[in-house]
């Protein structure tokens, strides 16, 4: 017996041989582009803690989306920023409310573009929470809780009012109990059987979106969000939440923030049902902060949207798409060479 390996796996691994052999690919009709329009200004204004990225006038919403899908990207996540907040998220679903509007313009100016909203209320409250509280004594309390049954019927309305503006796809974010199927009864209800439903499923708990609440002025006054965002240590919670989403008929599933949950992303691939991986705020300021000292190289990037994909995601939220789109013009499948 010769004392030599029989398997050498360095035989798939030439230059030549390893894109035949590579199992896992991201193309550009992966990624999915998150966008925030703001009522209150006139020229786009920089969101410091995520360089690069920007909060943009409804006037310029036609124009952006159009370059987008320009060089491929074929999705993108909506937020907004509003005028007006108050304790119950009412400019939430006006129907001339900052979505409404830009959801109109984009669908005006590119209609193929697949538009996603954002489902949540922390915009559009003045404590930042995600929907409706409990009572003033929670809030003496220092404590958040949600009005659980209550917020659900404010984000019926907002999810209404999306869909009346044309929206394509809902994603509520606000990981109320029961939210899929309530949204679910009211777009049917109003006609709306073919908007679908992304359910933010696995959102835990995270540092992570701290530069996010600075781009949508999201921030809360007082508590925190671990009465409602699931707890990071938690991997069968997380697939049980993803279960009832199922159930209640989610048509997507989404795991955030997703550099960090690779494990539940490969988990709730059980139910069939598309998985999306958000890549959130904080991981691309981690990523951006260490590119501009010449910390890590730029192909950090490909890297952790590839590992979400090889976890099992369909699809990418990330605020490098943009970036990821052009350099993939002419060709889909991304180079690993
Ligand atoms: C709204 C919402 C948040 C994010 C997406 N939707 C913030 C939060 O829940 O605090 C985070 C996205 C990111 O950090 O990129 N609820
Ligand atoms: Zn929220």
């Amino acid at each position: 017996m010769s004392m030599f390996p029989i398997t050498r796996m360095r035989r798939l691994r030439r230059t030549i041989i390893r894109p035949l052999v590579q199992e896992t690919h991201l193309r550009v009709d992966d990624l999915i582009c998150p966008l925030f329009f703001d009522e209150t200004i006139t020229a786009p204004i920089l969101i410091p803690s995520m360089p690069g990225q920007h909060r943009y006038p409804v006037s310029m919403a036609g124009d952006i989306v159009h370059n987008l899908f320009s060089i491929g990207i074929r999705a993108i996540l909506l937020f907004g920023i509003p005028k007006h907040k108050d304790s119950v998220g009412t400019s939430a679903y006006d129907e001339n409310g900052i979505v409404q509007r830009v959801v109109r313009e984009i669908k005006k100016a590119v209609p193929n573009m697949v538009v996603i909203t954002d489902l949540c209320a922390c915009e559009y409250t003045d404590h930042g929470h995600c929907g409706i509280l409990e009572s003033e004594s929670a809030h003496a309390m220092n404590a958040a809780e949600l009005d659980n049954d209550k917020s659900l019927i404010l984000m019926e309305k907002i999810a209404i009012s999306h869909a009346q503006a044309g929206a394509d796809i809902v994603a509520p974010s606000s990981m109320l109990d029961g939210v899929v199927r309530s949204m679910r009864s009211a777009l049917d209800r109003e006609g709306y059987s073919k908007v679908c439903i992304m359910a933010y499923s696995s959102k835990f708990a995270s540092t992570l979106y701290g530069p996010f609440r600075d781009a949508a002025d999201s921030g809360y006054s007082y508590g925190d969000r671990k009465g409602y965002q699931a707890p990071i240590t938690n991997r069968r919670e997380a697939y049980r939440e993803s279960e009832l989403d199922a159930l209640e008929g989610a048509d997507f599933l989404m795991v955030k923030p997703a550099g960090w949950a690779g494990d539940i992303v490969s988990d709730i691939c059980a139910f069939n049902i598309p998985v999306v991986a958000y890549q959130v705020s904080g991981e691309y300021a981690m990523i951006m902060a260490a590119c501009e000292r010449g910390w890590l190289q730029r192909e950090v990037i490909m890297e952790s949207l590839l590992s979400l994909k090889r976890a099992g995601a369909s699809l990418i939220i990330t605020y490098f798409a943009e970036e990821v789109a052009k350099s993939m013009t002419g060709c889909s499948d991304y180079d690993t060479n």
